[in-house]
């Protein structure tokens, strides 16, 4: 009698840069290749196939890719003489923006696969070991593959749904591509146009994740609130509906959706952080500028006051709301009175986090051709000073918690042992002693001190009973 063959297990190491959309297709690009064989490895030199899911965002993106690529070169060519192999991959944003000259300039390179194809990736893999076997020996030469078409069929119908959590914690994604094309910014390029996931699959994906242990849902896209989908009883659903929705569903405590678009916050969306208590009040909302001029040569679609208006809505929805930002500075044109502008609206909005970014020309957007380039010294005087503004006010927000009881859902092992790490409300990390088996649960924590990115805190009542569903108490937090 012989045996079923079994596939020999291989291992996959995924390096993701970038974005949680990014976290999010790493996670499924692993799970399509499961039945192919492949398990997680935990470094490259362990792997039989390396993925670089790569992030075109951040300034000189390609070059580190390059090198990265470089280094897993060399250890193809350590494995290949000692008679194993390396399947290189790249995957992200810079994979769809530079495919081919990925290939060129690093040849050993198996594999490239665009965002909207990674359900193609097992016959991809598949194309890669035929070229393989028939490879020339020594040669260092990859198989070539590449594939950064944005197909018809979604790739979402194709790529199987996750089922594992860990700490209590999952993502969706509702929502991909942007329309907007913001004059500094790749993603409607590299990302495609704007698509939505229907109502349902979301819905079903959701509660697959609740029944495996989430109690935190966040729904993913690059412009979430621009979700319109189609909704079981056939008309189009906004994102809005789609939250209430979620919130039904029993045992999920918490949603959060990122990230969101000021263009795209309709009263609806502003209501549900009023009506639905799940829905938790923090909001990662760009305005990238304070000055309309900029804002207008950036082709955002509102301007400053829209923006203060949004808010004000969202405080008088729910006074507890923090806000978060990305803002830009050293845009092309940008002057001092525009970079004043930014500051004020800083310090009139208050955040409890931002990120901000120096300008940097992306090649192909309208931006870079523009005219009046900023000097690299005084973008970098701006970034200074509104980082320590941000900072500042960052500080003051997490400080204002100390004394407080809040809510925690404790999402993974702490530093220190016998330490567990997990997030407020308003996504703040917080650390405090507890059991091991609280991961994954929503314990009431007294924040006893404050510090610039994080909290520490004492959980109140160390049992499971403090569990909580409902959503934080109300608290003063004004900046
Ligand atoms: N230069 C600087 N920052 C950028 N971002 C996007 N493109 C650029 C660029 N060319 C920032 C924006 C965006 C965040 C994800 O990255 O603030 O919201
Ligand atoms: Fe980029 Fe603007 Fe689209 Fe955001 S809204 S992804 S910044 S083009």
């Amino acid at each position: 009698m012989t045996e079923a063959p079994t596939a020999r297990k291989k291992g996959l190491f995924i390096r993701t840069y970038g974005c949680q959309m990014n976290v999010y297709d790493s996670e499924r690009m692993a799970d399509v290749l499961r039945p192919l064989g492949y398990a997680p490895a935990s470094t490259p030199d362990d792997a039989d196939m390396v993925i670089v899911n790569t992030c075109h965002i951040r300034e000189k993106a390609s070059e580190k890719v390059f090198s990265e690529l470089g280094r897993l070169r060399d250890l193809k060519a350590q494995k290949r003489q000692a008679g194993d192999d390396l399947v290189i991959a790249v995957a992200g944003c810079v994979a769809q923006a530079e495919g081919a000259e990925i290939m060129r300039r690093q040849p050993a390179v198996d594999i490239v696969v665009g965002p909207q194809a990674y359900h193609r990736l097992p016959e991809m893999v598949a194309r890669a070991a035929r070229a393989a076997a028939s490879r020339r020996p020594g040669t260092m030469k990859g198989a070539g593959v590449l594939d950064t078409e944005f197909p018809v069929e979604p790739k979402f119908d194709h790529l199987p749904a996750p089922t594992t959590v860990s700490g209590g914690s999952a993502f969706v994604s509702v929502q991909e591509g942007c329309d907007k094309f913001c004059t500094f910014c790749v993603v409607p390029y590299t990302r495609g146009a704007e698509y939505s996931r229907p109502a349902a699959a979301v819905i079903a994906e959701a509660r697959g994740l609740v029944a495996a242990g989430a109690r935190e849902i966040t729904l993913l896209g690059q412009n979430v609130n621009a979700w319109h989908g189609a909704a079981p009883d056939g008309s189009t659903w906004t994102l809005a509906r789609l939250i209430a929705a979620l919130a039904e569903i029993e045992g999920l405590a918490r949603i959060r959706y990122t990230t969101s678009h000021p263009r795209d916050m309709d009263a609806a969306l502003i209501a549900a952080h009023r009506d639905v208590p799940a829905l938790m009040p923090y909001l990662h909302l760009p305005v990238q500028s304070g000055a309309d001029r900029v804002l207008e040569a950036m082709n955002r679609g509102h301007g400053r006051d829209h923006y203060l208006r949004l808010v004000d809505q969202l405080r008088a929805a729910r006074p507890d709301m923090a806000l978060s930002t990305d803002i830009i500075v050293g845009f092309p044109g940008e002057t001092d009175g525009d970079f004043d502008d930014t500051m004020r609206l800083v310090r009139e909005v208050g955040f409890a986090a931002a990120f901000s970014f120096k300008y940097s020309a992306r090649p192909g957007t309208p931006a870079a051709m523009m005219a009046r380039q900023v000097p690299e010294a005084v973008r970098d005087a701006r970034l200074q000073a509104l980082q320590a503004l941000l900072g500042e006010q960052q500080r003051r927000f997490n400080g204002a918690l100390t004394g407080h009881t809040v809510p925690v859902l404790f999402q993974e092992a702490g530093r220190k042992p016998g330490q567990l790490l997990g997030k407020s409300p308003w996504l703040q990390s917080v650390h405090a002693d507890g059991d091991a088996r609280l991961l994954g649960q929503i314990v009431d924590v007294r924040i006893v001190a404050a510090h610039a990115v994080s909290l520490s805190g004492e959980i109140v009542a160390g049992d499971f009973a403090s569990t909580r569903t409902a959503a934080a108490k109300p608290i003063e937090v004004a900046a």
